[in-house]
């Protein structure tokens, strides 16, 4: 992984495996499936790095042969909370990760002419304040969205909060720190900047068409 102190809220995790697959989910050449299996596999690679530092308790266990230690996640279930729609595409791989998540959904999606969001669902577990959240969208891009879904969390109660993405702006790595210092943004690769519509370049399209495969 690697950080910058430009951006001292971002960790890109810059695994050979990461940096291979992103390269190719890139190419507007790959076909949805193709694109959906790789937003997945990307997910759950960069969940290996956003658990790195979970708490871990004792644990008695006994193997065939006698009886010893292991170590296991200590406290309340991790909660995956992607954006409606494209961060959907991220839930299956960490899951598989992490079989005993918990799932909340947050709906939100992107104003084509203000690239402000508007919100339109919102649905997480109970004990929040004792859980870590991880939101789930493969786009930072103005960072409205990640802001806001940020700020619906934290009216919730929630304390702990990281945010998993694929591919990160400057912009939005930036709003995110600004609104909410706290919260560590994880992302395969920090990109050049936004275009006039608030695309990310060189970026990857609309993540939600590319994964739905509308449009
Ligand atoms: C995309 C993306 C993010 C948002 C990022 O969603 O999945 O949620 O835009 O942009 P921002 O950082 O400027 O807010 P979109 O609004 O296109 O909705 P969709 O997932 O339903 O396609
Ligand atoms: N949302 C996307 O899906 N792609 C971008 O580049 C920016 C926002």
């Amino acid at each position: 992984m690697s950080t910058s102190s430009q951006f001292p809220t971002l960790r890109v995790v810059s695994h050979p495996l990461v940096q291979h697959k992103l390269s190719i989910l890139r190419d507007q050449a790959t076909p949805t499936k193709i694109f959906k299996e790789l937003v997945e596999e990307i997910a759950m690679l960069m969940a290996y790095e956003a658990t790195v530092d979970m708490p871990t308790q004792d644990v008695p266990v006994e193997t065939p042969l006698e009886s010893t230690v292991g170590r296991q996640l200590r406290g309340k279930k991790l909660t995956l909370v992607p954006i409606l729609r494209a961060g959907l595409g991220m839930v299956d791989g960490i899951y598989r990760l992490v079989p005993n998540a918990r799932i909340g959904h947050i709906g939100l999606y992107r104003n084509h002419d203000t690239l402000e969001p508007v919100d339109y669902y919102f649905k997480i577990p109970g004990d929040t304040a004792d859980r870590d959240f991880f939101v789930l969208d493969p786009m930072l891009a103005t960072g409205g969205s990640a802001a806001s879904a940020v700020s619906s969390l934290k009216r919730a109660g929630v304390t702990r909060i990281r945010f998993l993405c694929l591919v990160a702006a400057p912009e939005g790595v930036r709003r995110l720190a600004a609104e909410h210092p706290d919260v560590m943004v994880f992302c395969a690769s920090l990109d050049r900047e936004l275009n006039a519509q608030g695309y990310i370049l060189p970026g990857l399209g609309d993540a939600g068409d590319r994964l739905f495969g509308t449009r």
